[in-house]
């Protein structure tokens, strides 16, 4: 169901999950904006309509009581912004601030609650607890509109419970990202090339399995490059490393191999004595990396092989910077792989660029949303629906 699917919303209070989980700065500050800029479409879309619109999200992970450094308050701000419109702020989710604001909206209005999670009942592993945060939740609304992409995966109240209490439908930034990944796991044009990056290969175990059915390229880097060098037998000195993940990796490793299945490794990597921007940092062989440094980036000559491996595919999926690219010295490799992403769409081929953390990184190294086919708002979410896996917050709204 589409938002078009739930009839007439003059006049009706529409209960919308967001995903604005935004990366802040020590002082509070947003530094990427843009889930909150995802999340402006379907709010402009339900205004037009006449509906009243409710706004609910979560930031970050408190533990069910409010903590201020969590409040949405800075992101209701910045939504008004990009709407061009005052958004009222309830200062709870179910209290007595949210009922009085609902109460204020006039049709067409915006009002933001504040962090789902300062609520037990949000997350709450005990079904009969989340039912209850989200039957107060679904007193708030006429209609629940599921548009957080990035949350579907979680099955709680705002996202799952609450859809079995009011009428429901998906809102349009999740019926996006559903086609466009869907198009990645049903008839990916090929060559079909995955670029993997972050930190922890143990984040990314069931997808690497689901992917090896199904690309024909898989470009490894980050530190989770690491774990996969190991395996090959190579010393990795201070580098990040999961040594409980090493016959796994040396398995999928035999596996690709098995089924033609090209895995790309970086052959040089910059290795630096710290984490730290100012640390002595060279370019060394991969497989030579010095005892005392670790790696913080693909090398060069790396960078342009991934570089030239991405030029000859159709369709890309890439999750994950290639290394610490906050860090001016080790950024190369991110810059590369994002400018061969943004070379590869000039050309006419399908780019998908997944995750939080990769979506900032190519914001901040200054490349704009539309040098790509789509950027996703979904981090985990993405590479579960990758992954194949049933999403509580997709399933919900099919039943
Ligand atoms: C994300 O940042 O991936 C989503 O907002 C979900 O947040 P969570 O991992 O804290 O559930």
């Amino acid at each position: 169901r589409t938002i078009d699917d739930l009839g007439k919303l003059q006049g009706k209070t529409v209960l919308l999950r967001s995903d604005l989980n935004v990366p802040l700065d020590d002082a509070g500050a947003i530094t990427d904006d843009g889930r909150v800029r995802a999340s402006v479409p379907t709010i402009q879309r339900l205004r037009d309509a006449g509906a009243r619109v409710v706004v609910c999200a979560h930031l970050g992970r408190p533990k069910g009581v409010p903590e201020e450094k969590y409040s949405l308050r800075p992101v209701a701000d910045r939504l008004a912004e990009l709407l061009g419109t005052p958004v009222l702020f309830a200062t709870d989710t179910v209290g007595e601030s949210a009922n009085e604001t609902v109460d204020r909206l006039n049709d067409g209005d915006v009002a933001v609650l504040e962090n789902l999670r300062f609520n037990p009942g949000e997350t709450s592993k005990d079904d009969a607890e989340r039912a209850a945060f989200a039957d107060q939740l679904s007193h708030l609304a006429d209609v629940y509109v599921s548009d957080g992409f990035g949350v579907v995966h979680r099955k709680q109240a705002s996202v799952y419970d609450i859809a079995e209490r009011l009428p429901q439908a998906a809102g349009g930034l999740v019926e996006t990202e559903v086609g466009v990944l869907r198009q990645l796991t049903e008839k990916p044009q090929r060559p079909y090339a995955v670029v993997l990056g972050g930190a922890k290969v143990s984040d990314k175990l069931g997808v690497i399995e689901a992917l090896l059915g199904k690309a024909d390229l898989l470009l490894i880097g980050g530190g989770m490059v690491f774990t996969f060098l190991a395996a090959q037998g190579h010393e990795v000195g201070k580098s990040l490393l999961e040594e409980d993940q090493v016959a796994r990796v040396r398995g999928y490793l035999a596996d690709a191999e098995n089924r033609g299945v090209q895995i790309v490794l970086p052959t040089d990597i910059v290795a630096a004595t710290e984490f730290s921007a100012d640390a002595d940092h060279e370019v060394v062989a991969a497989d030579a990396i010095p005892a005392d440094r670790m790696g913080l980036d693909i090398g060069p000559e790396s960078a342009a092989a991934f570089a030239q491996a991405i030029g000859t595919a159709k369709t890309v999926f890439w999750n994950g910077p290639m290394g610490a690219f906050e860090m001016q010295p080790y950024a190369a490799g991110t810059q590369a792989v994002a400018q061969a992403l943004a070379d590869v769409t000039a050309k006419g081929a399908t780019t998908v660029v997944g995750g939080g953390d990769s979506a900032a990184a190519v914001r901040q190294l200054g490349f704009s949303d539309d040098a790509f086919s789509h950027i996703s708002t979904g981090g985990g979410a993405s590479l579960e629906f990758l992954e194949g896996k049933t999403l509580p917050g997709l399933e919900v709204l099919e039943s």
